[in-house]
């Protein structure tokens, strides 16, 4: 889909960028031609990426062990990764969730995940924005939220209001950044399986069951490939003038569960011809009592 060298000369910085949809973009970027720079919290998954990436493409990928909802920490650490050079883009990816009654939280498990996704993204998005400021550089960050940022979503009631809010923060850094060159978008990813998330939020596998797979008018989780390729998009070159935008990669689940018709993609050609009929009566017997 894209030309290989399409990110040559740009350093990208993905947050969680060991494992799971992290690891995922972080490698589309390595083979487009990006330097990367990943962080996360574990420093073992990292390395093994970064060696990975090395073996697979010759990658030099720089990682550290970071714990986003550390506000000095993260200023630290993006001015370690300036101090060697610029940076261009940032993807907002590290995250935590889990399913569970509201009802059952507690505030350190509200905290647990409002700190990492609300706090953290917004110290990272920050600490780099002021160095593009500072130093001129027109950056692209993307953030990867949810389709609950527009429907909200019941049982992960931390993570829908904190990627609610990374939602407004899109649309309103891309105004306040808008006219020093930084856009700012964000994905909202469907049914992605991944390890990491699948374990919190579908430990009994009823995420990909036919039920759930039902919801989704496209009948299929969705393939890395879709979201490497859009990830990668957002971070090129090209269409700068697209920016503030949150863009559901879900195949039109979200969309589907609003609608009062969606449910009438099961029927077949048999059924609508029943339909048909049974509508025609009804506007033939009206016609014929107008007409009396
Ligand atoms: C209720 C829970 C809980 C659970 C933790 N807590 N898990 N409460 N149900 N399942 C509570 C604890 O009891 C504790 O409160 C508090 O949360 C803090 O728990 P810790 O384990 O100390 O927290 P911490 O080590 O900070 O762990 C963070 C975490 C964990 C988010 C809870 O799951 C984690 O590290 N996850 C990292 C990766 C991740 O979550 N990936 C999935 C992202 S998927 P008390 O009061 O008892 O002390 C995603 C969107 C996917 O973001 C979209 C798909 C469609």
């Amino acid at each position: 889909m894209f030309k290989e060298n399409i990110l040559k000369g740009k350093k990208i910085l993905v947050t969680g960028g060991g494992t799971g949809l992290g690891k995922e973009m972080s490698e589309h970027y390595v083979q487009h031609g990006a330097d990367l720079v990943i962080c996360g919290r574990r420093e073992s998954v990292l390395a093994d990426t970064a060696a990975e990436f090395k073996d697979k493409y010759g990658a030099n990928v720089r990682y550290q062990p970071l714990d986003i909802r550390s506000p000095q920490d993260v200023e630290d650490f993006i001015d370690s990764i300036f101090q060697e050079g610029p940076l261009h883009g940032l993807v907002n990816n590290a995250a935590g969730n889990f399913i569970s009654p509201t009802k059952d939280l507690s505030a350190r498990g509200f905290d647990a995940i409002a700190n990492i996704v609300f706090h953290g993204t917004f110290y990272v998005t920050n600490a780099v924005g002021k160095k593009w400021l500072e130093q001129k550089i027109k950056g692209s960050i993307i953030s990867i939220l949810a389709t609950w940022v527009w429907t909200g979503s019941p049982f992960v009631v931390p993570s829908a209001m904190s990627k609610s809010a990374l939602n407004t923060m899109t649309k309103s850094l891309a105004v306040e950044w808008g006219p020093y060159g930084i856009r700012i978008n964000a994905i909202a990813p469907g049914p992605f399986p991944t390890e990491g998330a699948w374990a919190r939020l579908s430990p009994k596998g009823d995420l990909d069951d036919s039920d759930s797979m039902s919801t989704i008018p496209m009948g299929r989780v969705g393939q890395m490939s879709e979201l490497q390729n859009l990830a990668t998009f957002l971070m090129a070159d090209g269409c700068e003038y697209l920016t503030g935008q949150t863009i559901a990669l879900d195949g039109a689940q979200y969309l589907s569960g609003g609608g009062t018709f969606s449910q009438l993609s099961k029927m077949s050609e048999d059924d609508w011809s029943e339909i048909r009929s049974m509508i025609k009566k009804t506007n033939d017997s009206d016609k014929q009592k107008r007409s009396t």
